[in-house]
Formats: structure tokens, C-alpha cells, sequence
């Protein structure tokens, strides 16, 4: 049974501390059996706003599922193969940024489209965010995902130990403690304890997804 992850890094500064992040997640899950990953980063992408047109709701196409014509259009079919979407994002005022934001409201076309409706019920999420402060909205930023994905009706992963309870939180200053070192720029990668839980959310996520494709089999669903 093939498990295909997807991980989406929200942050627009390429090979930043959020797609490390991501990517230590994501490597967390090379080898194991009959997982697929991809990661995608929405860096210099051209993304537009959802305006709310409804062309989804009464023109959507097989293959096509936005009026809009950006980079979007390959995203969308990458989102619709995957059992699992680990969503990564830095943390903006306490939030997700605003350029993962719009890939959110874009993705309003797996919830209302003519022929995409529901296509993201019962795919497993991970949330996974990164901030300079200890206390600076990391799990706020986690929740913005996390409603995400409770509105489209996926299945949140979670994991207890390594406190990852709404998703994988990490931070980019020394200790979470706000300090600067020029020298420096990925302090996310001596967050060993951030790291840590953003391999349980991979594993988790990878777990439960396997969980829902065999129940479903079982099922005939
Ligand atoms: C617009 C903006 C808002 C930010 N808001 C917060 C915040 O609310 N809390 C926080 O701890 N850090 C905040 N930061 C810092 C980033 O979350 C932090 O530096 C993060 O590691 C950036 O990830 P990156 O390396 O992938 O860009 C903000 C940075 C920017 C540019």
C-alpha cells in the first residue's frame, strides 16, 4: 500500500529555517516502506489571491480546478495524490504567513468544487511551524494549519511525548531565546527538540494514513 507525502513549506525565503524544518520531517520518513514524499516550496511562486469568483463551484473541470492561471495549477493535483500533507509554516504575527494563506484559501476548490468536492476528507495532516521566539506563537501559527484542516474534514496527526500536540513546533533563535547571531541563519537546526517532533509528526502521520487506507479497504469505502 503506497502512503505518497506531501510537504508544502509556507515560508518565502528559500532553504530557510521553515523548509529545513520540513525537511528534517520529511527525511525522517526516506526508507521506509512504500512511502513516496515530495516537497514542494512556495518561494518565488506566483500565487494569487482566491477572489472568490465560484468558478469552482459551477465550471470546474477534471484537471482543471481553478480559473486562475498560476502556479497553482501544478500544486493542486500534487495536493489531490497525496495521503498526506505536511504543511509547514514560519510563524507571521503569531499565524501562518500570508503567502501559505493564500494557498489555503485556494485549496477552497477541494471543498466546494463542482468535481473536486471533498477530495481532501479523511487525508492526514501534519502541522509543522517555525518561530524566532519560544513564545512567540508557535502553536497559534500550528492552529491556523490545524483549522485548515479540520474544515476540509483530514484528519489531524498529533503526537504526546515529544509535545507535539497540535502539530511540530520549532524555533530559530538560540534556545527560543530572541538572540541574534549573524553567523547563524539556521538556528532551527540546533532545535533538537523541535527536530525531534517533527520526525513523531512524520511518523505519526505516515502510521495513520496507513490506518485509513487499510480501514477503508477492509470497509469497501
Ligand atoms: C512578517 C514576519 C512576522 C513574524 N512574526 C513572528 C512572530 O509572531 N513570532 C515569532 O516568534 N517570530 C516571528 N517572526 C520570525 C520568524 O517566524 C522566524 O524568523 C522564522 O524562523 C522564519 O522562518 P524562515 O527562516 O523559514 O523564514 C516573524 C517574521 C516575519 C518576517
Amino acid at each position: 500500500m503506497d502512503i505518497n507525502v506531501l510537504g508544502i513549506c509556507g515560508s518565502p525565503v528559500k532553504g530557510g529555517n521553515t523548509e529545513h524544518f520540513l525537511k528534517e520531517a520529511i527525511k525522517s520518513l526516506e526508507g521506509v516502506e512504500s512511502v513516496k514524499t515530495e516537497t514542494i516550496t512556495l518561494a518565488g511562486k506566483d500565487i494569487k489571491d482566491c477572489v472568490h469568483c465560484n468558478w469552482c463551484l459551477r465550471k470546474q473541470e477534471v484537471g482543471k480546478f481553478c480559473a486562475i492561471e498560476d502556479d497553482m495549477v501544478s500544486i493542486f493535483p500534487k495536493v489531490l495524490d497525496a495521503d498526506v500533507l505536511l504543511i509547514a509554516t514560519p510563524a507571521y504575527v503569531a499565524r501562518v504567513s500570508g503567502h501559505l494563506a493564500k494557498v489555503l484559501d485556494r485549496l477552497r476548490v477541494f471543498a466546494f468544487g463542482k468535481v473536486y468536492e471533498g477530495k481532501l476528507k479523511d487525508k492526514v495532516g501534519g502541522a509543522l511551524a517555525v518561530a524566532w521566539m519560544r513564545h512567540g506563537g508557535v502553536e497559534t501559527s500550528l492552529l491556523s494549519i490545524d483549522y485548515f484542516f479540520f474544515g476540509f474534514e483530514m484528519i489531524p496527526a498529533t503526537v504526546h511525548h515529544p509535545g507535539v500536540l497540535f502539530g511540530a513546533g520549532g524555533v530559530s533563535s538560540f534556545g527560543g531565546t530572541g538572540k541574534f547571531d549573524p553567523k547563524d541563519k539556521l538556528g532551527i537546526l540546533k532545535d533538537e527538540w523541535g527536530l525531534n517532533g517533527a520526525r513523531a509528526l512524520a511518523g505519526r502521520a505516515v502510521e495513520l494514513a496507513k490506518i485509513i487506507k487499510a480501514g477503508k479497504k477492509a470497509l469497501r469505502i
